[in-house]
């Protein structure tokens, strides 16, 4: 088991990416607490967990809202008295279409959920890692978070802003022994509504459990090495 005895936090739990992996995280040992919205996709998540006989907390979060993020971190460490590792996994497109269609809402709930909700998660743990000398927070970003792509101009603009938030946290906070990294993913084979690609083309795209592999190695690398960015893609298609 390679995170036996880590306390993982996971946003975005409760389907794709973040549901994978903390199948994938509690399977190597990691005691996970898994965050999102949808109270009852977690319950079902934790009962999946624990019917392998392993260990996971429901905590429903909405990360936008820092109030609650606070909660998040202070339950967990009052349930499990550290945090070593914090996935932030949590993302949301809103809508694909032309920049004039978006509204005021649409542009403030995908930089809200894509970007602010990581800043409030990675300022309410930061102190806890600091204390402890140790942490790894990994943020999911996206390959158009370094190549605009058209129809999704907000949700380019958030991710490249979580490229730059990420490089600054990394330098920050590695006097600390706190390691920050981010996994820029092409397409995934997730619920991704609004996208809805054909089935044929989502063959095509990396699962969520090829991700979730890829965030593992991330917190899974030796002391003395960091990967500042790991860029992903599906093998077959440049998506
Ligand atoms: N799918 C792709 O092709 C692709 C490609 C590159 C990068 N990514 C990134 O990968 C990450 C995971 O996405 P996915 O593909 O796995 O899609 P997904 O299945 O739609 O998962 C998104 C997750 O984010 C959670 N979430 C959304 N808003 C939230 C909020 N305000 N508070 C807490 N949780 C919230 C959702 O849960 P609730 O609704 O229950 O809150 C859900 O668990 C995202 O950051 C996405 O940008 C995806």
């Amino acid at each position: 088991m390679k995170l036996k005895g880590r306390v993982a936090i996971i946003t975005g739990a409760s389907s794709g990416v973040g549901y994978a992996a903390a199948r994938l995280f509690a399977r190597e040992g990691a005691t996970v607490v898994v965050a999102a919205r949808r109270r009852e996709r977690l319950d079902h998540l934790v009962a999946e967990i624990a019917g392998e006989g392993l260990q996971a907390f429901s905590i429903p979060t909405d990360i936008t809202d820092s109030g609650e993020v606070r909660a998040l971190v202070d339950r967990t460490v009052s349930l499990l008295g550290r945090i070593d590792i914090l996935l932030n996994c949590a993302g949301s497109v809103q809508r694909i279409s032309p920049l004039e269609q978006f509204t005021d809402s649409d542009w403030r709930k995908v930089i809200d959920t894509n970007l602010s909700g990581v800043f409030y998660c990675a300022r309410a743990i930061v102190p806890q890692m600091k204390a402890q000398r140790n942490g790894t927070i990994v943020n999911l970003g996206s390959r158009v978070g370094r190549v605009g792509v058209g129809n999704i101009a907000p949700f380019c603009a958030a991710k490249f802003a979580l490229s730059g938030l990420s490089q600054a946290l990394a330098q920050e906070l590695r006097p600390y022994n706190i390691y920050v990294t981010t996994v820029f993913s092409g397409m995934i084979d997730a619920d991704m509504a609004p996208l809805n690609p054909d089935v044929n083309l989502r063959k095509r795209f990396m699962t969520t459990e090829d991700v979730a592999q890829a965030l593992l190695w991330v917190c899974t690398l030796p002391p003395s090495l960091r990967v500042d960015e790991l860029p992903i893609m599906p093998r077959l298609i440049d998506l």
